[in-house]
């Protein structure tokens, strides 16, 4: 049952022939990474496919756009500078490691011990910024002014965002019959690719918890607006404004919005954990708390995705949790 919207590809700044390139240049580079049929009882009423993006080298799809960028651009020797919660930064670190180049990574306070050591260990420089992500990006964008670098922004770059739609590309070569794909959005990177992959073919459908509502807030204003990140998955999804690429992707192919909860989020951490032990981070379960709260309910016989998307987070907080 797709969605009657427009094809998105003429409309927005990253086409789908931009989506296909980068699914070959990092065809062998990030992982193809599997899909899991969950049976309908343990997760909804209906059978959901789950892409298992949290299998990517370093926990994250952000992989796909950080290489992606890399493998595109010409890299100064100042190497590559970038602002995020965790998830990106650590991408851009992998995928600057494998290119051989520097990478500058500043992060907020906020973020997670284990994402802060994780960026060390990849042998980037970390810069840890008081503040929100706003804050982050704020400095990286002075040292870089400074010292200079490739900019590698978390969710606006078109080669970042062109490299995040890869897993859409993937989801469609795996899954026959799709009608259905929820993501869930941070600065609406990957789902404003994921869109302007399925747009038309494919309804998709953007999860965020009511502390981080970026894309609901400025779906609903008609503009991109500013947000005040809160809650428990500030770290992945705590944008203070979504990105124009996303933006602009998302209402050209008709991207409905939920919101879920904490709460929720918390419960389909715990789902996936029971069902098919694994463990996702709170923005790696966003998606799928749409379904398993209700936030999205598909009709019989919907043939549904979530894309899992994320898996940094401490084990305990989601094995412990009963
Ligand atoms: C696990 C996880 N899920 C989802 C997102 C949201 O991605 P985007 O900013 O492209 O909307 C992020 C962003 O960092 C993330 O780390």
């Amino acid at each position: 049952m797709p969605s009657p919207s427009p094809p998105a590809a003429d409309r927005s700044p990253v086409s789908r022939d931009d989506v296909a390139a980068a699914a070959a240049r990092l065809d062998g580079v990030v992982r193809r990474t599997p899909v899991l049929e969950v049976e309908a009882a343990s997760l909804a009423d209906v059978p959901v496919v789950c892409k298992l993006d949290l299998l990517q080298p370093t926990g994250s799809f952000k992989v796909r756009g950080a290489a992606n960028l890399l493998l595109s651009a010409d890299v100064p020797t100042a190497g590559v500078v970038a602002a995020s919660g965790g998830n990106f930064g650590l991408a851009v670190a992998w995928a600057a490691r494998r290119t051989g180049v520097a990478a500058h990574v500043f992060v907020p306070d906020s973020s997670p011990r284990e994402k802060i050591d994780g960026l060390a260990a990849l042998g980037a420089e970390v810069h840890v910024v008081a503040g929100t992500y706003q804050q982050a990006l704020d400095a990286s964008e002075a040292w870089r002014a400074e010292h200079g670098g490739l900019q590698a922004h978390a969710y606006d770059q078109p080669e970042v965002v062109a490299g995040q739609g890869t897993c859409a590309v993937e989801l469609e070569a795996q899954v026959d019959g799709l009608d259905t794909v929820l993501v869930a959005v941070g600065g609406g990177g990957l789902v404003g690719c994921v869109a302007t992959w399925f747009a038309g073919r494919v309804r998709v459908v953007a999860v965020e918890t009511e502390g981080c509502p970026a894309l609901h807030a400025a779906l609903a204003a008609g503009e991109p607006v500013a947000v005040e990140p809160a809650g428990l998955c500030v770290s992945s999804l705590g944008a203070s404004r979504v990105g124009d690429l996303g933006f602009v992707a998302a209402t050209a192919a008709g991207v409905e919005s939920v919101l879920v909860t904490d709460e929720d989020v918390r419960a389909a951490q715990r789902r996936l954990w029971d069902a098919c032990r694994l463990v996702a981070e709170p923005g790696g379960a966003t998606a799928l708390a749409a379904l398993t709260a209700g936030a999205y309910r598909p009709a019989p016989g919907e043939r549904v995705a979530v894309i899992v998307c994320g898996a940094n987070t401490d084990p305990s907080t989601v094995t412990g949790a009963r």
